[in-house]
This record gives structure tokens, sequence and C-alpha cells, in this order.
């Protein structure tokens, strides 16, 4: 019952925009998903601190690149701090305790024969941090973002990734590791292609975690970052906390960095003879105007306006219910207005209103003592189940689509039985279990938006802590409740 989840760590090069915010808040989703089940949960994520781009991007701003990497690693914690990311570790590569431990894994892989000495001639964009291949003679362009390429020809340290192809050519057959499904084959095709070692040292970058050995070089940068996963839950130095969570249950990726995350990860993983991650998840890209959202594109959305002007929950709804979890989708503001109304002033809003109001007007705040229709607690019971499917399968808007069933339900309910039309025992019935479906469908929804859950069960006149746990959506209370005070939490938007 452990669930181990992790984010990619972000580059310290640029502030928090959409792109990061989705992944992470999907991260954050899940884990408080599994919390409610009753799993022990912990969730990593942090900053990608070392490298050439770093480097460059610090010296642009007048900053050694630590400074940049302290200012910038606030900045996220921040953010992620105002959108209520639960995490459990937030790890910085720059850590001494994570610097160890690619060291240690450096010397480790050394002593087995995983690392060889050899020769680098090739091109390297900064940009990606990534070794390419030019696609045509004399264009030294990326063949991803199409920047300008180094050429490199240095002495370094490779990596036998070739060693491990069949090996992993199986692990993407027949496990999980490989999600969607749908990025199987492209994940399986470049591996069939053939695989070649790695360079995972550099001559002349400075700023880098030092190698281990005689000859002094800098660590290529994915290699650092790929081992925080390990470090992250004390790999060589904190083995009760390594033992208790290890190997990770769900890792969520953006479909940019499969190949280092579905190919090297992996291999580094065969070559310290640990078990592999269960699921590792790519997601899609967040669009604009046909293009990616990225700085360098400058197209960027700023997750601050918002959050602003929206909320919080608003928009972790919005990141996570706009589109198909694994697909890529175009962020406008037009289309987060038309969710926003729809979704949560219209349907959510309106269903809690006009359940309170009914619980005010007819009983003075005070909710009936009498028994929920059956109907609806089954109703309860099968949303529970098909939600919960959907969020294992991380599925995450077709989670919020399941739930919403339960929205519509509800609302549906109360104009059939109009219960303000007469005042009888049935119109008690239909509100006790109005509200007995509103409340489970506040606990249903907490992981997407935890504050606005809170607040509405407030409203409710019920407690916090009541929905902490799936466990609890069954209870049914007995007894007169008196409801809470009233906000407005969703303000229509023209
Ligand atoms: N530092 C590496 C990851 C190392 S993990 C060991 C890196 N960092 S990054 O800052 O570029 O962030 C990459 C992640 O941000 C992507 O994998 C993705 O999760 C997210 N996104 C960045 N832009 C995005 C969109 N426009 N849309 C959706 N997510 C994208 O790569």
């Amino acid at each position: 019952m452990k669930f181990y989840i992790t984010t990619p760590l972000y580059y310290v090069n640029a502030e928090p925009h959409i792109g990061h915010t989705y992944t992470t808040v999907a991260a954050d989703c899940l884990a408080r998903f599994y919390r409610m089940k009753g799993y022990d949960v912990f969730f990593l994520t942090g900053t990608d601190e070392h490298g050439q781009k770093i480097y460059e991007s610090a010296k642009k701003e007048g900053l050694d690149p630590g400074e940049l990497a302290d200012k910038v690693s606030e900045v996220f914690k921040n953010m992620w701090k105002k959108l209520n990311i639960s995490y459990d570790r937030f790890i910085r590569t720059t850590e001494e305790k994570h610097k160890e431990v690619v060291k240690n894994v450096f010397k480790k892989l050394l002593e087995n024969g995983d690392l060889y000495k050899g020769e680098y001639k090739g091109f390297y964009c900064v940009y990606c941090e990534s070794y390419v291949n030019i696609e045509k003679e004399g264009e030294n362009i990326c063949p991803d973002c199409k920047r300008p390429v180094k050429e490199i020809s240095e002495t370094s340290y490779f990596f036998r990734l070739s060693k491990y192809q069949r090996q992993l050519e199986n692990l993407v057959e027949t496990t999980e590791i490989v999600k969607p499904e749908f990025r199987k084959n492209e994940v399986l095709n470049f591996i069939k292609k053939g695989l070649t070692d790695l360079s995972i040292t550099r001559k002349n970058v400075v700023w880098g975690i030092e190698s281990p050995t005689e000859e002094k070089y800098t660590i290529y940068v994915w290699f650092d970052a790929l081992l925080n996963y390990l470090s992250g839950i004390g790999y060589l130095y904190n083995n009760e906390l390594f033992e208790k969570y290890w190997s990770p249950d769900v890792q969520l990726i953006g479909k940019d960095i499969m190949r280092f995350h579905h190919i090297i990860w992996p291999a580094l993983l065969f070559a310290l003879g640990l078990p592999q991650p269960k699921i590792i998840f790519a997601h899609g890209w967040w669009i604009s105007g046909k293009e990616k959202i990225s700085k360098s594109k400058g197209n960027i959305i700023d997750p601050k306006y918002y959050i602003e002007e929206y909320g919080v929950d608003p928009f972790r709804f919005f990141l996570l219910r706009e589109i198909p979890f694994g697909l890529d989708g175009e962020f406008s503001e037009e289309n987060f207005k038309k969710r926003y109304n729809s979704d949560l002033v219209n349907d959510l809003g309106n269903l809690l209103n006009r359940t309170l109001n009914l619980i005010d007007k007819k009983f003075n705040g005070f909710l009936p003592d009498v028994k929920s229709d059956e109907n609806i607690i089954n109703f309860c019971e099968n949303v529970y189940e098909n939600y919960s499917e959907r969020m294992k399968k991380i599925l995450l808007s077709d989670a919020i689509e399941e739930i919403w069933k339960l929205v519509i339900y509800l609302n549906k309910y109360l104009d059939e039985k109009s219960p303000w039309r007469e005042n009888s025992v049935k119109a008690e019935e239909t509100i006790v279990s109005t509200f007995y479906g509103l409340r489970n469908l506040l606990i249903f929804l907490k992981p997407f938006i935890p504050e606005t859950s809170e607040k509405m069960i407030e409203m409710m006149g019920l407690e916090k802590k009541e929905i902490d746990k799936f466990e609890n959506f069954r209870i049914i209370y007995p007894g007169r409740i008196k409801i809470g005070k009233r906000e407005i939490l969703f303000y229509r938007k023209k």
C-alpha cells in the first residue's frame, strides 16, 4: 500500500509556465487520490540545476549559475505552494546528497564495466541538453528544436546503453512501463533501430557534478538529473526510506522527454540491478497557435494570471479536465472561460446553492432526519468505481467526466423531484439524498480541487476532515445537521 510518484525536474533557466504546472498538478492530483485511498504516498518533484544551458542563462543575467538556481528554484516552490502541491520532497540537483549519489552511481557503473572511456565525436544541442544526429550534412541544426548545434570531439566516458537493447525491448513489450499505450510502438521502433552508447561526461562544461575519476570531467546533465528519482528517496544513504518506496509506481513526464525516460533511465536501472518503475506516463503538450507553449517560442501562458483572475482550483480543474491526459490541447482564455462558466459556475456551484437554499428555506437551515434514496446511494457507488478505475489508468479527464455524471444526475434529480413545491416526507428525502450525493461528489473531487471541496463541505455544515478518505463516502448521516455559512466560490465570467 505504498505509492511513489515523481515529476520531471524542471530546468531553472525559466520560471514555471503552464507546461510545468500541468505535470505537477497532475502528479499532485494522483498523490492526493492515493492518499485518500489509504496508501502511503511519496511525491517527489524539484529542479534540474546543472549543465551548459543553465550556465549560459545565468551568464546572460549576470549571475552565478548557483545564484540563478537559488532564485528560480524558490520561484518554483512558491508556485507549487500557490497551487496547493502536496509534494513530500523538493529535490535540487545541486544538493550535496544528490551529488554524492550521482558520483557513487558513476563509480558503481565504472566498477561493473558499464562505463568505459572513449572518444566522442558528434553534435550537441545545448538547448535540449542532448547529443543529436543532424539530418543534413553541413546544416548543423538540431532535429528537435531546430537551433544551431555544436560540433564536439573529446574524450569522454560512455555508458553501455547498447548492451541493454534486448532487455529494454523486452521491458517495453511485456510491461506497462510505457504509457499511454499508443506510445509503445514509437519507443520500440526507436530501440529496434539500434542503440548507441551514451557519452555521460563533458570536458568543457564547468557547471556540473565532477566525475569521481582521476582526470576531471563534469557529468552529463541528464545522467545527473535522472538519478534524482533514486537520490530523492535515499538511495545509497537512507536504506529504510529507499526500501519502503522503491520502485516508482507512476512517473509523469511530457512527451518531449520520453527517450530519456523510456530508454536511458530503465537502462541505468538495469545496470544498477534495480527493479523498474511500473508506469512512466507521457502526457501531451499545451499548444498555442499551433506551437508548443514554451519560453523560447514566446507564447508563454503565465499561470499567475489565471490563478488571480479565476482562482487556484479553477486553474487546476481546467488543466486536468480540458484535454484527455496523453494528448495535446490548445490553451486559450476563451476555452478556459467556457469550461469555468459551464462546469464550475453552472453545474457545481448551482447544485450546491440550490441544495443549501432548500435546506435554509424549507427547514430553517437544518437537514431533515430521514433516509437517503437508494437510487442515489447506488449511483454514488457506481461513480466511485468508474472514477477509481480511470484514475488508476491515469485517465484524469475521463475520471472527472465520470464524477460529472453525478453532478448532472443530482441536478436533474432536483429538477424532476422539485422538492420546493411540496412539504412532504418525499421532499425531505429528496433533499437529504441530494445532500448525500453532494457530499460524496466533494470527496471524489477533492484530489482535483482540494480547496473548493473543503470550503463547500464547510458550507454544508460538515467537517473538512470527513472528506480526507474515500472510505467515508458511504457514511450516511443520521440526525440533524446545521448547514454552515455560505459564500460564492465561482463568479460568472463574461
Ligand atoms: N530538466 C528536464 C527534465 C529532467 S527529469 C530528470 C526538462 N525540464 S523542463 O523544464 O524542460 O521541463 C520539462 C517538462 O515540462 C516536460 O516534460 C513537461 O512535463 C513539461 N512541459 C513543458 N512545456 C510543456 C507544454 N507546452 N505542455 C505540456 N507540458 C510541457 O526537460
